[in-house]
This record gives structure tokens, C-alpha cells and sequence, in this order.
């Protein structure tokens, strides 16, 4: 029985920062930042958007191809979270209208979660193959004004539906894990932004990549030409090149193609990190971006959630994958995006509900409107 991905999507904010602008504020040269790290665009969120509202326009558009009212089950992934005991999955459940049967939990490991999730989703499948299961993932990334990370940040929010026969992807039933505790990103409970060890968590990210496929090819037998494409968890695009090439070389591969990993990237090139989100939007940059047919092609996966814990699995692309991936809708919304100045950047990412009066930029079908008595409030516009 084959168990995967029926139907995913992605959404991400309406303003972006190009880093042309940052660049210059900063005074860095430019082709730091497009080609030392890959990134030519950050998505910026809102004051009215946060990590439900993100998640629930990423899983909104699935309702054209799936029956909402059979999911049974709603995982939210994040690392920016809103609450410490009320799941974010709850508000989203409740804004896309769910049946009342559904179980709802949130999951935490920084941006491994979703993968974590979906390992766990796949295996109940297995056991009750009529199961839906919406997984979210979504995210914020946000780092101190003028730090290193701070060109890599962005925002975006992945959601799929999980399923037997699925139409998208099947998942392959191997895979390689580890898990090491260091300190190489984190945000501790009373802070806004992460703390990062860039270098330090590049190298565990690159280590991790090794032990974890060692893992995955043993079980699988499958080697580094086995796989047709490799989607890399991508905290900046250029990642995936020190990644692919990595991967290579300890496979005794010399000149890796890179058609493998080059359309995987342009989304995030175009956004920046979505942390839990980033590894499944890089699947869709492949999905939707890619002139011929991939139906049967395996793509290797590489999950990376800094603390830390690894993954290395697979997936065979399904003959349903065009249909139920959407990448006309993705094409608009990137493409109907608008360019923030510097100063609108610096307004929306230090924006405090708790303090500030709600300022809402932007029309959104799904809007945060604040906070009352320490309860946020959310509105679904009707139009
Ligand atoms: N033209 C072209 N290239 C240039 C350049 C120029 N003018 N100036 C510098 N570069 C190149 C450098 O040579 C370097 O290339 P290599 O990586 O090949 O050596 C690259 O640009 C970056 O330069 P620096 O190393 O000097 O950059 P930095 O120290 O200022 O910051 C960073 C880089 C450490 C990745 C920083 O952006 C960061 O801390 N990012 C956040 C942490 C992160 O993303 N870690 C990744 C692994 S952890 C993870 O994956 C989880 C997660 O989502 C966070």
C-alpha cells in the first residue's frame, strides 16, 4: 500500500524586502547575498499575519482537491509559536471549518518537526487507510537587525494532505535519523528573535547530512545516482549547492549534475527561510517549476532541524503530482507580491500586539485583527 502526499501547497506573505535594499542600508555588497548565500528576496509578514494565517491560506487552497470534511486529523509544525499550551492548529482548524472529529496537535523540533510529523502521520496511515491527515507547517524567521542571518530571514507556511494512494508523492518506507544535542540555533521562551552559531550550525547541518544517509542507504541500498533530484531543508538557496556537492563527494561522486537540486531552490531564493515550511516548499519549487514529466522520478530528502535532529528519506513522484500541487496559483501570488521599503521592513517585524494599535496592510482572506484580554483573535473575510 502506498502512503504519501496527495495534495500540497504553499503560501507565503504579500510584502517581500528586496536584499538590493538591504544591501544598501547594510552596506554589504549585493552578490554577498545572491550569490555568497543565494538570496534575493525576503518575505516579510505583516502585522495582521502570523503563523495561522500563513497556515490556514496554504491549506485553504487545498479544499479545491480535496473533501475537507474527511480529514480526521490536523498536525501543526512550527517554530514560532503563539501560545504555550493552546495548540495554533486549533485557530486553523477552526477557520478552515474542520469536522469537530479531528484530532489537532502542534509539533515542535525546530524546522525537522514537519518531517517528524509526517514520519508519524505515515505510519497511522499504514494502520487506518482512510485517514486524511492535514499536516501544516509554518513559519517565521526572524533574526536581530543587523546580524549575519538576518539577509536569510522570511516567512511561508507549507500544507499537504496525507494519504494512501496518493497522488503527489509516495514516500518510501527507509530512512536514516540522528539526533545530537548542540546549541547551534534557538530561541528561548522570552524572546523574539533566534539566537544563531551560523558557521557552527552549517557544519552540524553538513555532518548531520552524512550520518543520516549512511543510515538511509544502508537500508535502502540505494545509492547517490539512484535518486533523481535531492530537495535540501534550504535556510538560504545556496545551502542545497554546499549540500548536493557534500553528499556527492562522500559517495564517491566527482561531478554531481545540477539538474538534481536546481529548480528545488528557486522558491526560497525568492522568499527565504520558512524553517518547518522551507524543505516542503523546495519540493514544490521542483513540483511546479519543471518543464518535464517527473511522474516515477525518486527524489531524495534531507531534513535539518537545528539542536538538533536529521533525516534522510524518499519519495517516488506519483502521476497525479500536476494536478494537485498548483503551480498556477503559486506562480499569481509570488508574482502579485509587493516591495516594502526598509523602514516599512523594520515597522512590520517589530510590530508588539500586545503594545501597538493593529495596523492591517493587507485585504487577506484569513487575518490575525490582535489580542484581547490575552486572547487572539483571528477573522475570516467573507467576499
Ligand atoms: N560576493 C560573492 N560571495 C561572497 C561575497 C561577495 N561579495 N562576500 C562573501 N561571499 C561569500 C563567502 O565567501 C561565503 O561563501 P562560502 O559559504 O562558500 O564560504 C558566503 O558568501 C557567506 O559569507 P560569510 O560566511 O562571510 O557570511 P556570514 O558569516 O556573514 O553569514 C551565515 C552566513 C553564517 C550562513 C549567516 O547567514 C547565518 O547565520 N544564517 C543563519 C543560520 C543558518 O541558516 N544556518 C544553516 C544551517 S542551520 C539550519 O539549517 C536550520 C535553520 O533553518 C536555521
Amino acid at each position: 500500500m502506498k502512503v504519501g502526499i496527495d495534495a500540497i501547497s504553499f503560501y507565503t506573505s504579500p510584502y517581500y524586502l528586496d536584499l538590493k535594499e538591504l544591501a544598501k542600508v547594510r552596506n554589504v555588497d549585493y552578490d554577498k547575498y545572491a550569490i555568497g548565500i543565494g538570496q534575493e528576496k525576503m518575505a516579510v509578514a505583516a502585522p495582521n499575519e502570523d503563523v495561522v494565517t500563513l497556515a490556514a491560506h496554504a491549506a485553504e487552497r487545498l479544499r479545491t482537491q480535496v473533501d475537507f470534511s474527511q480529514i480526521d486529523f490536523l498536525i501543526f509544525a512550527t517554530e514560532t509559536g503563539i501560545d504555550q499550551s493552546k495548540a495554533a492548529g486549533i485557530y486553523v482548524h477552526h477557520l478552515l471549518g474542520l469536522s469537530s472529529h479531528c484530532r489537532v496537535l502542534e509539533c515542535k523540533q525546530a524546522c525537522y518537526s514537519t518531517t517528524g510529523a509526517l514520519q508519524l502521520a505515515l505510519s497511522r496511515l499504514k494502520e487506518f487507510p482512510d485517514s486524511k491527515i492535514l499536516l501544516v507547517a509554518s513559519d517565521i524567521a526572524r533574526y536581530p537587525l543587523e546580524s549575519p542571518a538576518e539577509p536569510t530571514q522570511g516567512c511561508g507556511a507549507v500544507a499537504m494532505i496525507l494519504s494512501t494512494n496518493p497522488r503527489v508523492m509516495s514516500i518510501d518506507r527507509e530512512s536514516g535519523y540522528f539526533t545530537q544535542d548542540v546549541m547551534d540555533f534557538w530561541r528561548p521562551n522570552h524572546m523574539r528573535e533566534a539566537l544563531v552559531d551560523g558557521h557552527q550550525s552549517t557544519k552540524i547541518y553538513l555532518t548531520l547530512l552524512e550520518k543520516t544517509w549512511d543510515q538511509y542507504s544502508e537500508a535502502s541500498g540505494r545509492n547517490f545516482l539512484d535518486h533523481d533530484h535531492y530537495c535540501f531543508h534550504l535556510p538560504f538557496s545556496r545551502m542545497a549547492d554546499k549540500a548536493h556537492v557534500r553528499l556527492a563527494k562522500s559517495c564517491g561522486v566527482l561531478e554531481p549534475s545540477g539538474g538534481h537540486i536546481e529548480k528545488t531552490k528557486v522558491y526560497a531564493r525568492d522568499m527565504g527561510n520558512a524553517y518547518t515550511a522551507s524543505l516542503y516548499i523546495s519540493l514544490l519549487s521542483l513540483l511546479n517549476l519543471t518543464q518535464k514529466d517527473l511522474q516515477g522520478k525518486r527524489v531524495g530528502f534531507y531534513s535539518y532541524g537545528s539542536g538538533s535532529v536529521a533525516e534522510f528519506f524518499s519519495g517516488v513522484i506519483e502521476k497525479g503530482y500536476r494536478d494537485a500541487s498548483f503551480a498556477q496559483e503559486h506562480e499569481t501570488m509570488l508574482k502579485k507580491r509587493e516591495a516594502i521599503s526598509y523602514e516599512t521592513y523594520e515597522m512590520y517585524r517589530g510590530f508588539d500586539p500586545y503594545n501597538e494599535e493593529m495596523t492591517a496592510p493587507t485585504d487577506s482572506y484569513f487575518q490575525f485583527v490582535g489580542i484581547e484580554k490575552e486572547k487572539r483573535l483571528y477573522r475570516k473575510e467573507h467576499n
